[in-house]
């Protein structure tokens, strides 16, 4: 029996995840053979245990096959002293479980194309993989601080550091999801001024040559980023920084219509992994049951996909998502103006009764 742990985490997340689990209880209704088990991230870990990642918390993760997470963070843990801020929760269970590779799909759903900020013919079709590296990077590099200068005036500091070894692993595995799906990667870096990148490049040159299948292409990132809104649609796979990939997969996402919509997977060397709508928890709006549940629900069908082997289950939850944006149902994000839109659990339930 695998074992699922939920961490739903603040601000919409305990909302967005308890459709998910409703979408789980379904699916092990008819066979699924998953247990599901509860724990505390972020800053309701902070709120009931002092810390965002508790010693047990971490423990439950290790032990667990695949975890789902909904999202972190909140307006009232921002004056927090930094390793006890929400974020750290997720940063560490990232680093802990060594997920160093964060597939981010952007997919618009043709009966959404209305709802891009972006012309149709632009978007329509549009289907690309962001792998972005998740363990390295500025996110993690030493040194960092904040120090004060001999005139007394303060100083922060952080630093990108790559690896070959960890360049050449995201590269590895952004190279085996290109030869599954359309052959071509786009790597994105800052060569023309950042070292650590220009290291980046090569080694993606060097991991090709076991590649011949597949064409790399680089771009650097001013100019990927440019391109993403220019014309999304000439983009199969991008592999890029933990720091680039975070910028640039909010980009993508808004493409889709709806950050709302996007799943995210953290997988290790092994495809354990951790999954989690890309959007945050959205403070603004929690507790009102109006957040979309479709980016958590769609994080469970890449969980069984990538984490369970599970691939037509994930079909069919997929499948129910679409199935509900055929009937019109929209939660107020993707919903075009004027259209009359649904609620948190409203979509979740529409959701599972799809799935027959
Ligand atoms: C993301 C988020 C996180 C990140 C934050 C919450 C630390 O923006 O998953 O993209 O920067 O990685
Ligand atoms: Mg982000």
């Amino acid at each position: 029996m695998k074992k699922i742990l939920i961490l739903p985490g603040d601000g919409i997340g305990p909302e967005i995840v308890a459709e998910a689990v409703k979408v789980l209880d379904r699916l092990r209704a008819d066979g699924l053979e998953v247990e599901l088990e509860q724990g505390l991230v972020g800053g309701a870990a902070y709120d009931a245990k002092g810390h965002p990642l508790p010693e047990d918390t971490l423990a439950q993760a290790r032990a667990a096959d695949a975890i789902l997470l909904g999202a972190v963070g909140g307006p009232q843990y921002e004056a927090l002293e930094r390793p006890l801020r929400p974020e750290q929760g997720l940063l560490g269970l990232r680093a802990e479980l060594k997920l160093f590779s964060n597939l981010r799909p952007a997919i618009l759903y043709p009966q959404l194309a209305e709802a891009s900020t972006l012309k149709p013919e632009v978007v329509s079709g549009l289907d690309l993989m962001i792998v972005r590296e998740l363990t390295g990077g500025i996110y993690f590099g030493q040194p960092r601080g904040v120090r004060t200068l001999d005139n007394g005036e303060k100083e922060g500091f952080n630093t990108l550091v790559y690896r070959e070894s960890e360049i050449e692993r995201i590269g590895r595995s952004a190279f085996e999801i290109a030869r599954k799906r359309g052959k071509r990667l786009c790597s994105v870096d800052k060569a023309n001024v950042l070292e650590v990148t220009e290291l980046w490049r090569q080694v993606m040159e060097r991991v090709a040559k076991d590649y011949p299948d597949v064409e790399l292409s680089h771009m650097y990132v001013d100019n990927a980023a440019m391109q993403l809104v220019r014309a999304p649609k000439q983009f199969d796979v991008m592999v890029t920084t933990n720091m680039f990939g975070d910028i640039l997969s909010d980009a993508a996402a808004m493409l889709t219509g709806s950050i709302g919509m996007l799943p995210s997977a953290s997988l290790d060397a092994d495809g354990k992994g951790m999954y989690e709508p890309i959007h945050g928890s959205a403070p603004d709006i929690a507790g009102q049951g109006v957040a979309n549940p479709l980016a958590t629900i769609l994080s469970v069908a890449m969980m069984l996909r990538y984490s369970f082997g599970q691939g037509e289950v994930a079909d069919r939850i997929e499948s129910a998502v679409g199935k509900v944006l055929d009937q019109g149902l929209r939660t107020p994000d993707i919903a075009a103006e004027g259209q009359a839109s649904v609620g948190t659990a409203q979509m979740g339930d529409a959701v599972v009764a799809a799935l027959d």
